[in-house]
Parts: structure tokens; sequence; C-alpha cells
């Protein structure tokens, strides 16, 4: 296999397939989202070995409260259950994890298991996982642009708008990939994505592996960003 040379400073992923997977084997929806844990576990260590510097994963939508109590709920315990198990990857690998979304709505053991997840990891610089909870592009937008006239803002200008992202600290994302073949966005990160290089894999989210990473940064790496300018 060639060689990867280029690789994308900030991946982000949007996580879709699940409920196809488990629908597939004749199983709940939940199975599903079970077996996607852990292919985000096998991407955070695809991401330690190819050196990514930020991978954002696509965790919960705005619009995913559109879905049966019992689904929700099911996510909500299965990512409860992933950040506060003794041997999380976080601590045992030394990769930092933050989020991106508003954490309000959320049962209080999530959020404060996020918390402490993210107080005992924020000093950690190889690597940091971001997950988007109950994130949506548009949401995020209108909070920044609310923030600002908070802030006594009459105009704004693209910098203050980035500058007031849940993304602020992060660069922008240089590559989105969405597994299970549907070719849309869904509300992420819909002002940082400008120029964001887009890859649109078939494969289900939980069968999504170290080759399929791979194959994603080949893909990568052929791509010409030119931003507007000539190359
Ligand atoms: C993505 O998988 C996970 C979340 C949205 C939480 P889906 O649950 O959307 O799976 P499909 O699209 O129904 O197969
Ligand atoms: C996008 O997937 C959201 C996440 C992966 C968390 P959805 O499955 O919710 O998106 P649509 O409804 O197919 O557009
Ligand atoms: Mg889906």
């Amino acid at each position: 296999m060639a060689k990867i040379k280029k690789v994308p400073k900030h991946l982000a992923i949007i996580m879709d397939g699940n409920g196809r997977w488990a629908t597939r084997r004749g199983l709940p929806r939940t199975f599903g989202h079970k077996e996607g844990i852990k292919a985000i576990e096998r991407t955070i260590d695809s991401c330690l070995k190819h050196g990514i510097k930020y991978c954002t994963f696509f965790a919960f939508s705005t619009e995913n409260w559109k879905r049966s109590k019992e689904e929700i709920e099911g996510i909500f315990d299965l990512i409860r259950t992933y950040i506060s198990k003794e041997d999380n990857i976080f601590l045992k690998k030394h990769v930092k994890l933050s989020s991106i979304g508003v954490l309000d709505p959320f049962p209080e053991d999530l959020k404060s298991a996020l918390i402490d997840i993210k107080e005992k990891t924020k000093d950690y610089d190889k690597l940091e996982i971001i997950f988007a909870l109950n994130y949506g592009g548009r949401d995020d937008i209108v909070r920044a642009v609310n923030k600002l006239i908070d802030n006594g803002y009459k105009k704004v200008e693209e910098g203050d708008i980035l500058s007031s992202l849940d993304t602020c600290s992060l660069p922008e994302p240089d590559f989105i990939v969405r597994t299970s073949g549907e070719n849309r966005i869904s509300n992420f990160l819909l002002f940082q994505m400008a120029y964001s290089e887009l890859y649109f894999p078939k494969v289900l989210w939980p069968d999504f592996n170290e080759r399929h990473f791979v194959k994603a940064l080949m893909v990568y790496q052929k791509r010409k960003r030119r931003f507007g300018g000539l190359s």
C-alpha cells in the first residue's frame, strides 16, 4: 500500500448506519449503537497510529431527539458507560476528551461523567477527541451570533463568528467522513466546513475499521485543496 504522506489535522466523522447494521441482523437498534462504540475505540487507535491531532465524532444531533425514548436513553447509557469505565481509552492512552453542543438537556449522570473525564484529560496534547453531543450546525451559529449580540456587537465579521462557535479552540475540519452511503451533512459543522474535503464511504459505522480508516486517508491525500486559489 502506498505511503500516507499527508493526514488531516482535524478529521470529523458523521458516524452513520448503526441502526441499519442492527436491523439487518434482526437486532434492536441499540445493538448497533453498542457496536458503534467499538468502532469509535478502533478509530481513536487509528488516529493515534496515524498522527491525527483532532477528531470530532458526531454522536447525537439536535434532531436526534425525534427518536424513541428507548433509543435515546440507550445511546446516553452507552456513552456514559464508555467514558466512565475504569480502563477507558482516554486515561489509558492519554487522549484529551472535549465536547461541542449543548449539554444542558442531558441526564445529570452523563453530564457529570463528561465533566469528570474532560477535567482528567484536559492537559493531554497528543490527540483531542471531540464528541458532538446535542450538536447542530445551525444551533451553533445561532448561539454564536447571540453571544456576540450579548457582548454588544451591532455588526459582525466572519472571524467574530468563528471565534464564538463551539469549535473556537479547534482548527477547521480538513476532512469530513460520513459512513453508511448517505450523501448529506445532516446539520453538522456547517460554518466550519466551508473548505473541508468530503468523503462518503458505504461502510456502516459499526463495521468501520483500520482498513477503512487508511482508505479514507488515501482518498484525502489525493485531494487538491485550492481554497479558491490556483494550484
Ligand atoms: C448513527 O446511526 C448514530 C446516531 C445518529 C446516534 P443511526 O442510528 O442513524 O443509524 P441508521 O442511519 O438508522 O442506520
Ligand atoms: C446524523 O445522522 C447524526 C449523527 C450521526 C449523530 P442521522 O442518521 O441522524 O441523519 P439523517 O436523519 O439520516 O439525516
Ligand atoms: Mg442515520
